[in-house]
């Protein structure tokens, strides 16, 4: 069989980074080709390469066996070969039928250019359904969630008719049930031999879904698994080059009796539901379930200060706080990992080094100056500790790779010895290497008595990392499960309102 795709000995580097380093891949048709890799390993890049938005330093690549070179994401769309960005990629001043169409409006028949909003309306309303979104075609992007523009990405990719359509962690901010969805699509699109490009670091996503793995270790092929060699050792020793044990170290367990540290009760805010109420005791993990737009990411935007609190009392330490936003919250010991990394949580066109000093200058500096020394060990320790892949402290934080960005929010807020920890979803798109550090980080941190809210659509991490789990279901909680009550069931049962 002439293979669909096929790349050979690819090059490309940036200033300063030898981003993929010869890689050679094919792909036949209808075929699922799993990419995984560290991050930083050259998986977006070599992605972008493929789609047209980057050209190769050197290197051959072939569709359908004849050699082309892509001048745009035109010439790769043209071809069938749609990319569906790791960073979403959508207008949001726009409306869901208006981005699925972009670039590509419908126009009425016989008449001179008017769009066919009705057309376009109508198409979308089906593509959204074929990827199980409720919401209207005419809402805005902008008002949506990350896990819904995530679908609104894949309805456009299905709207163009694709042969090779590249995911690049495509459920990173969907939940179990939306991610199901999504293998209903992908089993379709198989079907009609759409081949895909699916990266991941979700391995036993990987597992279920890909016919075949390759693996990228610093911008070079490190291996490749068949569908029956696919294991969670077999991908991790590949990818890291070493077995990882103790994924999920929780060696603080919590024991009775400690006391609490967060205490929210019947806490209102702007753009929430019901009250909310819960705790958080010192030195424990509270992982928050619930699936997309349950209102996780609101309420801890409301007790970071971010949301208006119309209602309620939140105690920290048993002294009430009255947050007026978030300096308050960061001068009480309270503080919120995002997120929306790139809307919130970092600064993307400054260095790595100004956004790990932004939020600690009290600690780096004497006397109002900054001391230079407390800089270079801040940085280097964040950075090893957290495995950071850059050329540098100095290196700018857009151009790094998406799991590496999500280390520097992170990195940002570990050395300032937090209270009250919130973070919403933290490993979402890190490698696993990366991510066993940082519940390592969550652990050793839940030792010292920082109370931890993990907010996260991952059902593992929430079942491996929770002292106790508490789901959402549109805005109210809807249950609690200690340890011995763990189970998928149950946290789906409860957040599905069941
Ligand atoms: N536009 C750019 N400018 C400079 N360096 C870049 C740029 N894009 C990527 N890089 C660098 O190239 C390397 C590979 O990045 P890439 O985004 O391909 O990694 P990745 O495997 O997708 O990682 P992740 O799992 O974190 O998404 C990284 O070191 C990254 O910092
Ligand atoms: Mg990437």
């Amino acid at each position: 069989m002439t293979p669909l795709l096929s790349v050979r000995d690819i090059r490309k580097s940036f200033p300063g980074v030898k981003a993929l380093d010869g890689v050679s891949l094919r792909l036949d048709p209808g075929e699922i080709l799993a990419v995984v890799g560290e991050n930083g390993a050259g998986k977006s890049t070599l992605m972008k390469i493929v789609a047209g938005v980057y050209t190769p330093d050197e290197g051959a690549f072939a569709i359908d066996g004849k050699p082309v070179a892509f001048a745009g994401v035109g010439d790769a769309m043209k071809l069938g070969i749609v990319l569906i960005h790791q960073e979403l990629n959508l207008a949001e001043n726009l409306s869901v039928a208006a981005n699925i169409f972009l670039g590509r409006e419908l126009v009425r028949v016989g008449s001179l250019g008017w769009l066919d909003d009705a057309a376009m309306t109508a198409r979308s309303r089906d593509l959204l359904a074929r990827v199980g979104l409720d919401v209207s075609p005419r809402a805005l992007v902008g008002t949506l969630p990350p896990g819904q523009r995530q679908l609104v990405e894949i309805a456009r990719a299905l709207s163009l008719d694709a042969r090779l359509i590249i995911m690049d962690e495509p459920t990173s901010s969907l939940t179990q049930k939306e991610t199901d969805r999504l293998y209903k699509v992908i089993e379709d699109l198989r079907k009609q031999n759409v081949a895909i490009l699916y990266i991941s670091h979700r391995l036993a996503e990987v597992k279920r879904v890909a016919d075949r793995v390759t693996v990228l270790r610093d911008g070079r092929n490190a291996g490749e698994l068949a569908r029956d060699e696919i294991s969670h050792e077999s991908l991790v020793r590949l990818m890291v080059g070493r077995d990882l044990r103790q994924f999920y170290p929780r060696r603080h367990a919590i024991s009775e009796g400690t006391r609490t540290r967060l205490a929210v009760r019947d806490l209102t805010f702007a753009g929430g539901r019901d009250p909310v109420s819960f705790e958080v005791r010192a030195g424990e993990i509270v992982g928050m379930s619930g699936l997309v737009g349950a209102g996780r990411t609101e309420l801890a935007e409301a007790l970071f200060g971010l949301r208006a609190i119309t209602g309620g009392v939140v105690r920290l330490d048993e002294a009430e706080v009255k947050t007026s936003g978030p300096p308050s919250s960061i001068a009480a010991g309270l503080l919120l990992v995002p997120e929306d990394r790139r809307k919130h949580g970092l600064v993307l066109s400054e260095t790595i080094r100004d956004n790990l000093i932004l939020p600690n200058l009290a600690s780096l500096s004497i006397l109002g100056w900054i001391v230079r020394s407390r800089v270079g060990r801040l940085c280097a320790d964040l950075m090893s500790r957290l495995k950071v892949r850059a050329s540098g402290p100095g290196q700018i934080v857009g151009q790094l790779s998406g799991g590496n960005q999500q280390k520097i929010v992170l990195g940002k807020w570990l050395a300032r010895q937090p209270r009250v920890l919130i973070l919403d979803e933290p490993t979402r798109g890190v490698d696993v290497g990366a991510r066993s550090e940082i519940y390592g980080l969550m652990d050793q941190l839940a030792g010292q008595g920082v109370a931890i809210l993990m907010i996260s659509s991952d059902m593992e991490e929430v079942l491996g990392m929770s002292d106790r789990i508490i789901v959402l279901h549109e805005g109210r909680v809807a249950g609690e499960l200690t340890r011995a009550q763990f189970n998928e069931e149950a946290v789906m049962k409860l957040a599905t309102g069941g």
